[in-house]
């Protein structure tokens, strides 16, 4: 297939064709789950764009049951992509999808970010995990992936920003609302702010820029690119 550059969401037929491979009697959650997290979010299109065309291997870190990968494969990216999450549950759904798929070059592995990262010279990818991180933790895995941002690679985050803005407030109370109704099994703990990506990114010989990524939602959502020339 060839490469789709896409701003928009993929077309219907490639989301249902993920969600499809959550088609067991134990998945109706999860099928669920994935159909309207990749019709509804923006972020995914978005990570697709800023990766379009590099032939780099991609680290996602907290990947959670791989919807990134499979929507990148969907999107024609071939590169191998690995994903890593602490949560054992997903990373099972993860690879029983990649089994019933035709995608190629997939892998995932268990493994507790604050504990160290795989290695990898390539793009790192990291969505909404930071919140449940410490400020220091924060800074200590924005340097471990960092350092594996190979040259014409990037680091892509997506995070809600800690300012002073109603969206901000907004993230906050819907993030609690997910912990206290189970929909999150993590509380958050710190939201980042755009000082600490600035800091510790260009420190790690990174170019940093910042842009607001909430699409139809009233969070505080950004993304936050670096990159290595
Ligand atoms: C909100 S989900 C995002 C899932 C995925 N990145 C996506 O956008 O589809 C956050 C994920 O981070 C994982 N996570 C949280 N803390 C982690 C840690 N310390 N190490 C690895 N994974 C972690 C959780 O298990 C969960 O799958």
């Amino acid at each position: 297939m060839d490469w789709q550059i896409m701003n928009a969401p993929l077309p219907s037929k490639a989301l249902r064709r993920i969600s499809r491979l959550c088609d067991l009697p134990t998945k109706h959650w999860e099928r669920f789950y994935s159909i309207m997290k990749l019709r509804s979010d923006p972020v995914y299109a978005a990570v697709a764009l800023e990766l379009a065309g590099s032939a780099l291997p991609v680290l996602d870190i907290g990947c959670g049951i791989g919807l990134l990968a499979f929507y990148l494969r969907e999107a024609g990216f071939t590169p191998p992509i690995a994903g890593f999450d602490y949560d054992p549950q997903k990373i099972k759904c993860a690879k029983s999808m990649v089994s019933r798929s035709d995608y190629a070059g997939l892998s995932f592995m268990t493994g507790d970010a604050r504990q160290g990262l795989p290695e990898c010279s390539g793009h790192v990818v990291i969505l909404d995990i930071l919140q449940f991180f410490t400020r220091a933790e924060q800074a200590a895995l924005l340097s471990a992936a960092a350092s594996r941002v190979a040259p014409g690679g990037r680091l892509l985050i997506r995070t809600c920003l800690r300012d002073d803005s109603p969206r901000y407030r907004i993230t906050v109370v819907g993030d609690w609302l997910a912990k206290l109704t189970f929909w999150m099994k993590g509380s958050p703990v710190c939201y980042p702010d755009r000082e600490l990506f600035e800091s510790v990114l260009t420190a790690a010989g990174l170019r940093v820029r910042v842009q607001p990524l909430w699409g139809g939602t009233p969070f505080n959502n950004h993304l936050v690119v670096a990159e290595r020339e």
